[in-house]
């Protein structure tokens, strides 16, 4: 069978964690608490309203739906600021050559992103090209862990979603993948992703034997 792979953005093709980190920090500075890096982990694949409500949770903070809505806007504003001089030297080692490899034996290939920026930035980093459609925060109604997005992405490469690979940074995001019968593929830590099926630290551990293994399999 056709097989298709579909790659999460954030985390997995750009390290874009820290840019959305500063962002929310900021704004939690300035509503007047602190926000860590570990509450950040929180964060990862999560939608932006949800991850707006949790920040407000940490600070116990109550916002009526005006000023909930003014820090949305004001979050992402920050965050356009990070991502706007992005170019191709902030794309995660050896990603390249995965999506070179998936390309030359013409697998179809789909972005999964909770991100309603995906776009402009796979335009900065020079990846946009290797996509044959994508699926973000703009597409979808419900957020990973939702499978939605994934269901979608497989829909429009037309391709079973049994036979879809997807590589994921986020806990949401190898729930919502194995919420929708695709092979799970964790990048980073294997201990906070243990629901993969696969695990890997980066792309560099990824040999394109393995890769073909999958291409091949029934
Ligand atoms: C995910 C990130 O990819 O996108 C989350 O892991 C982020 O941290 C989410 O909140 C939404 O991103 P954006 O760009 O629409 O605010
Ligand atoms: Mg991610």
């Amino acid at each position: 069978m056709k097989k298709g792979f579909i790659f999460d953005l954030d985390g997995v093709i750009v390290d874009t964690a820290k840019y959305h980190y500063l962002a929310w920090k900021k704004l939690a500075n300035e509503l007047g608490f602190e926000f860590t890096k570990e509450q950040n982990e929180l964060f990862k694949g999560v939608s932006r309203k949800r991850c707006l409500e949790i920040l407000l949770e940490i600070g116990k903070i109550e916002a009526t739906k005006e000023q909930f809505g003014t820090w949305m806007v004001e979050k992402n504003v920050d965050y356009l600021k990070y991502i706007e001089n992005m170019d191709a030297s902030e794309i995660l080692p050896d990603v390249p050559r995965v999506l070179q490899f998936l390309k030359d034996r013409e697998i179809p290939i789909a972005l999964g992103s909770a991100s309603k920026n995906a776009q402009p930035i796979l335009e900065k980093v020079g990846l946009l090209a290797y996509f044959d459609t994508i699926v973000d925060g703009n597409n979808v109604t419900k957020a990973k862990p939702n499978p939605e997005v994934f269901l979608l992405a497989a829909k429009q490469i037309g391709v079973n979603a049994t036979d879809c690979v997807v590589f994921e940074d986020a806990v949401a995001g190898v729930e919502a993948a194995n919420a929708a019968n695709m092979i799970t593929i964790g990048i980073g830590d294997s201990e906070v992703l243990s629901e993969a099926k696969y695990n890997f630290r980066d792309f560099t551990e990824i040999n394109t034997s393995f890769i073909q293994d999958l291409i091949n399999r029934n």
